[in-house]
């Protein structure tokens, strides 16, 4: 073998394919026929088996036209099986230096990869393997020059996902701190800087203690100069460090907070929507927000508290140097101050929660009025929401004033004991030093004290008040934590299996109850719709057809019976996978800001604008896209104002239709809409369900005419199962609702159909 890494040309291909098991796949296949893109796709699958994951080639969306997968394709596709995967620039020092022996995917320049496994610190040599090579071929040794030839700095870091493996550790103080930990050089220097630059602060003190008497006796302008280079010379040293240390501490704040943000994100979308559905989003974002409380509280007030008090331990000796008795009395004063600010900061606590919770409350209020102002307008209830904000905000402002008097007192008593620290030693020093017969303890000592005094004092006052702080910072986590600890889905979105769809459904036996409710919203219920079908569903409101459609995007998991696709139980069924296979739309659906095109395509990767047209023909979007001012780029707004109701629904359709899914479920799709639009969408569904099993939910039955079957719900039991004709010929529910629904079609006059309708009820 070649001692440069490369991708071989296509000659080379035959002879190293029968050896790697995953290019003999990826041949089997079909996808990635040249060498570049197989050793990418060889590269990746490699490094994911290393971590005990086997990739399946056929999840993978690969664009015809493009010449190698993109490191995104390749991240979507690792993450999909449950790694944790990144793309991201190296250089050659970096891989050096990595300690871990998993494998690291080079992104090489000609479009063809090669993997890093092992490294020679002190020659300075790469190992790496041809990911198209078989297992026993003997590693490629390079230098830096030589990678240099051909890479050019991209790389896909892999690793096992820890989250998968062990779940998520609570969102608590230990984990904010862990994090923090985590930054120990940055820590490191941040308390080496805090240490010289209160050596440094010293010097000026302990200069102007010792030589203030000597100037101003013996008038030396000498001394004087000399004090001042000195000073200029340290008071510079001093700026720049704190100018170090300040920065230091900007981004030690800045790394956590990104850290926290993505953690935060990324738990909470691992929740289950059940869990949204039944909170109010205002209340979510602000307990949400409150980890920047802790954040702040951390990376603020706790580590500069910390720093004063590592100050503590190289002031006192010297205040205690200077006059044990004045400093006896200053350090008494401190704690005195400690033990009041000690004696509020509980109930000072209490009234923080309820101020917090109140602010929580009133946030709720803010931001449902925002996101409801179509409904509070068109039903002139702004002062009814006027009124309930006005609460809200004589509520917070009174707990406020609560909480201000409360937290007046301490401040307010702890003043005096405050100004003894600092003007009230120097006056008993003056004192001292009249009365006793101690000559050091002159006019330089009382300055010195004077300055040192409240710096002594300072540090054990702030450490009593960080107390207080450190309790609402676990309060505020508490809020955090309270959204963010609860069981979520991450291990039904990372595990299970990741079959190909057919499309075969079947409920057996399922029961399911919402929680809080007391009669079931699906009743023992079974049916079986092989591949291919389009099933309707209808029924009165309340039926459970909806429901229906959350169990099979296993948005409620807690059934007692089995849903099965193609055969397999889908508790088994990886969830991301399922719902990627399974389309939905619903009645109202959103359409996020950014250009038609992207809310078609919605951020999947390996998708390309000829997909995008594709499912907006379709989905029947086509020809009103292409009316709009930029087509395919025109800019839909937050709530899509600038498409008519039937425009936003051919959207979601062509989202839903663009990664071509094996089941596609429509709820209400065209309920909304007009009857023109509405017709124009069902035109498509004929064309739409080719190839795929389809789910209707309609309240008009004539949009389910061309159903190859159509169930029939009450109270979440399944009345009958059939075509249009056969349920009106046998099933009363059905002839009810479809000549109600028409009825100039109904022979027997609609006398008759109220009759079955009282027979019902
Ligand atoms: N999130 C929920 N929490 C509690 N109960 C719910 C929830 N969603 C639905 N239900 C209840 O479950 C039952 C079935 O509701 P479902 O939404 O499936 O009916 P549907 O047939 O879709 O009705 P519609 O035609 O009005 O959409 C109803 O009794 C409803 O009150
Ligand atoms: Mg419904």
């Amino acid at each position: 073998m070649n001692d440069t890494p490369h991708s071989p040309g296509p000659g080379e291909t035959s002879g190293q394919s029968a050896a790697n098991p995953d290019i003999a796949a990826l041949n089997d296949s079909g996808i990635g026929t040249s060498p570049q893109v197989q050793a990418r796709l060889a590269s990746v699958m490699f490094t994911a088996r290393y971590h005990g994951v086997e990739l399946n080639v056929e999840s993978l969306r690969l664009r015809p036209d493009e010449p190698a997968p993109s490191p995104p394709v390749l991240v979507e596709w690792l993450r999909e099986a449950g790694l944790w995967a990144r793309g991201t620039p190296m250089n050659f020092r970096q891989l050096m230096r990595i300690d871990d022996p998993a494998p690291i995917v080079l992104l090489l320049d000609d479009g063809g990869a090669a993997m890093v496994v092992g490294r020679n610190r002190e020659k300075q040599i790469l190992l790496l393997r041809d990911p198209r090579g078989s297992a026993s071929d003997p590693m490629v040794a390079v230098d830096e020059l030589r990678l240099k030839q051909v890479w050019s700095g991209g790389a896909i870091l892999i690793r096992a996902s820890r989250a998968g493996v062990e779940g998520d550790p609570p969102m608590n103080i230990a984990l904010l701190a862990k994090l923090i930990w985590s930054d120990k050089a940055i820590l490191r220097d941040i308390a080496i800087s805090s240490i010289t630059i209160t050596m440094l602060s010293l010097v000026p003190i302990l200069l102007v203690m010792r030589e203030i008497s000597a100037v101003l006796q013996y008038k030396s302008t000498a001394t004087l100069d000399m004090i001042i280079v000195i000073l200029i010379t340290v008071v510079t040293f001093e700026a720049l460090l704190t100018w170090g240390r300040k920065m230091m501490e900007v981004i030690l704040a800045a790394k956590l907070d990104s850290r926290l943000n993505l953690i935060i994100f990324d738990r909470l979308m691992a929740l289950p929507i059940e869990f949204f559905e039944r909170q109010r989003a205002g209340e979510l974002t602000y307990k949400i927000q409150q980890v920047n409380l802790v954040r702040e509280f951390l990376t603020g007030k706790l580590m500069n508290t910390f720093i004063d008090v590592m100050m503590l331990t190289i002031l006192l000796p010297i205040v205690f140097f200077i006059n044990a008795t004045l400093a006896w009395t200053v350090l008494i004063a401190a704690a005195l101050i400690a033990v009041i600010i000690a004696i509020f900061l509980r109930p000072l606590g209490t009234l923080t929660g309820r101020v917090i919770s109140a602010e929580s409350g009133k946030g709720s209020v803010l931001v449902e009025s925002i996101q409801g102002i179509k409904t509070v307008k068109a039903l002139a209830l702004e002062s009814s929401r006027s009124a309930d904000w006005d609460r809200r905000v004589a509520e917070v402002a009174e707990l406020n004033i609560e909480l201000g008097s409360m937290a007046n007192w301490p401040t307010a008593l702890t003043l005096p004991l405050q100004r003894y620290c600092t003007y009230g030693a120097v006056t008993l020093g003056a004192f001292i030093a009249l009365h006793s017969s101690n000559a050091a303890f002159d006019a330089g000592s009382i300055t010195g004290f004077l300055m040192l005094g409240g710096r002594v004092a300072g540090p054990l006052v702030s450490l009593a008040s960080v107390m207080e702080d450190v309790q609402k910072a676990q309060a505020a986590i508490g809020q955090v934590g309270w959204v963010l600890n609860r069981p979520n889905e991450r291990h039904a979105l990372t595990h299970g299996l990741r079959p190909r769809f057919e499309g075969n459904i079947e409920f057996d036996d399922v029961t399911f109850k919402y929680e809080g409710t007391k009669s079931p919203a699906l009743d023992k219920m079974s049916f079986k719709i092989p591949a291919g079908t389009m099933l309707g569903l209808v029924g009165r409101s309340g039926s459970g057809k909806s429901t229906v459609t959350r169990l099979l995007q296993g948005i409620n998991r807690d059934y007692s019976g089995a849903i099965k696709v193609d055969g397999t139980d889908m508790r088994e069924i990886n969830l991301r996978h399922l719902r990627k296979n399974f389309g939905m739309v619903l009645q109202d659906n959103f359409l996020f800001r950014g250009s038609v095109r992207d809310n078609i395509l919605s951020g999947r990767p390996g998708l390309s604008f000829e997909d995008a047209v594709r499912a907006a023909r379709l989905a029947g979007a086509e020809e009103f896209i292409e009316r709009l001012p930029n087509g395919y780029d025109t800019f839909i707004q937050e709530g899509s104002p600038n498409l008519s109701g039937g425009q936003k629904q051919r959207l979601a359709i062509a989202r839903a239709l663009v990664s071509d899914p094996k089941v596609l479920i429509l709820d209400e799709a065209t309920s909304a809409l007009d009857p023109e639009s509405e017709a124009l969408v069902n035109a498509n569904i004929q064309r739409i369900a080719k190839g795929r099993t389809m789910v209707i939910v309609s309240h008009r039955l004539s949009s389910l005419l061309d159903c190859d079957l159509i169930m029939v719900l009450e109270r979440g039991r399944t009345v009958d199962i059939g075509t249009h004709h056969e349920l009106v010929e046998r099933c009363a529910i059905y002839r009810h609702l479809w000549f109600q629904q028409n009825r100039h079609l109904d022979p027997e006059g609609y006398a008759n159909n109220a009759k079955i309708a009282a027979d019902l009820t």
